[in-house]
């Protein structure tokens, strides 16, 4: 299964928190927000990725994620030259993605517990020309909406409704794609003066009736942490979350050491490089717990 992080743009409703600082990199609960979408992938079996950045930016992703040889995946790396869009980004993926399908994640996309990870895996399983996710939201203005039949047909897709359609659910940055993503995205970036966006992307497999919608339940926890205000609910979601199961979300040694993907011996290693702080700490008490005393990877 390949795996896209995207992880560029201005960050500019962030500002000036994301004036020198990528925004992905941003903390979310102890780990940067890049973290989470990448847990998220890891945990579903992702482990072939890339990361799609910014030529400034590229460096750090680099620093902090490696190769993800440390974590037994394979990580690469593309630069977008210019913020131009979700599918300008994707575009990026052609090669490297070989042909094979496809599943992106927006860096700023933050999720717990809900069993979306066996959502994400089902989703990748049926292969599907295109699927994306539906998620109730109180205010769904600030996100690329679908409205749906109640038997689960496509009505509508929407980028940023400023007045939504009753029933209206916010599609979540997550989207499976199969190989024809590419051609779609000639398509669709193919109109000069206007930038395209993944709404824009979606349209071109609903309107071919290549479109899947899953609904996520209410018990998924979903943030776009890409505001001041809801970076604030999504460090609170995680922090809940992690305070009720004493479980980290997002520990990409302890997902890639109950995958079975490193051993032991890898994850101590990695120990010394981590610091003394509590990341540390919890990778030691997981190890002494040993897998019996694991969570299966879910
Ligand atoms: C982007 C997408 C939007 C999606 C949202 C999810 O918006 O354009 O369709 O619902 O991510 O996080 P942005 O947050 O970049 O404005």
């Amino acid at each position: 299964m390949k795996g896209i992080l995207l992880a560029g743009g201005t960050g500019s409703r962030l500002h000036p928190l994301t004036l020198a600082v990528n925004k992905h990199l941003l903390p979310v609960a102890g780990t940067p927000m890049i973290f989470h979408p990448l847990a998220l992938l890891l945990r579903a079996g992702v482990r072939d990725l890339l990361v799609v950045t910014t030529p400034r930016d590229r460096p750090a992703f680099e620093q902090l994620l490696g190769d993800g040889g440390q974590w037994g995946v394979t990580i690469a790396y593309a630069e977008q030259q210019a913020p131009s869009g979700v599918p300008q980004a994707l575009g990026l993926a052609r090669t490297w993605s070989a042909g094979q399908p496809v599943v992106v994640a927006l860096g700023d996309n933050i999720f717990v517990g809900g069993g979306v990870t066996a959502v994400v895996r089902a989703a990748w399983q049926s292969h599907p020309d295109a699927r994306i996710f539906s998620y109730a939201v109180a205010d769904p203005r600030s996100y690329g909406v679908v409205i749906t039949t109640p038997q689960g047909g496509i009505v509508d897709l929407v980028e940023k409704p400023t007045d939504p359609a009753v029933g209206a659910r916010a599609v979540p940055g997550l989207y499976v794609y199969g190989a024809q993503v590419f051609a779609a995205i000639d398509e669709v970036c193919g109109h000069p003066g206007r930038q395209a966006d993944v709404t824009d992307l979606n349209r071109w497999f609903w309107t071919r009736g290549l479109l899947t919608v899953t609904p996520l339940a209410a018990d998924v926890g979903w943030c776009d942490a890409g505001t001041h205000e809801t970076l604030a609910q999504a460090v609170a979601m995680v922090e809940r979350a992690e305070a009720r199961t004493g479980r980290m979300v997002t520990c990409p040694e302890e997902i890639a050491w109950e995958h079975g993907w490193i051993s032991d011996a890898q994850v101590r290693q990695r120990l010394p490089n981590l610091g003394s702080g509590p990341y540390g700490e919890y990778l030691r008490r997981v190890l002494a717990k040993g897998r019996s005393g694991a969570a299966t990877v879910s």
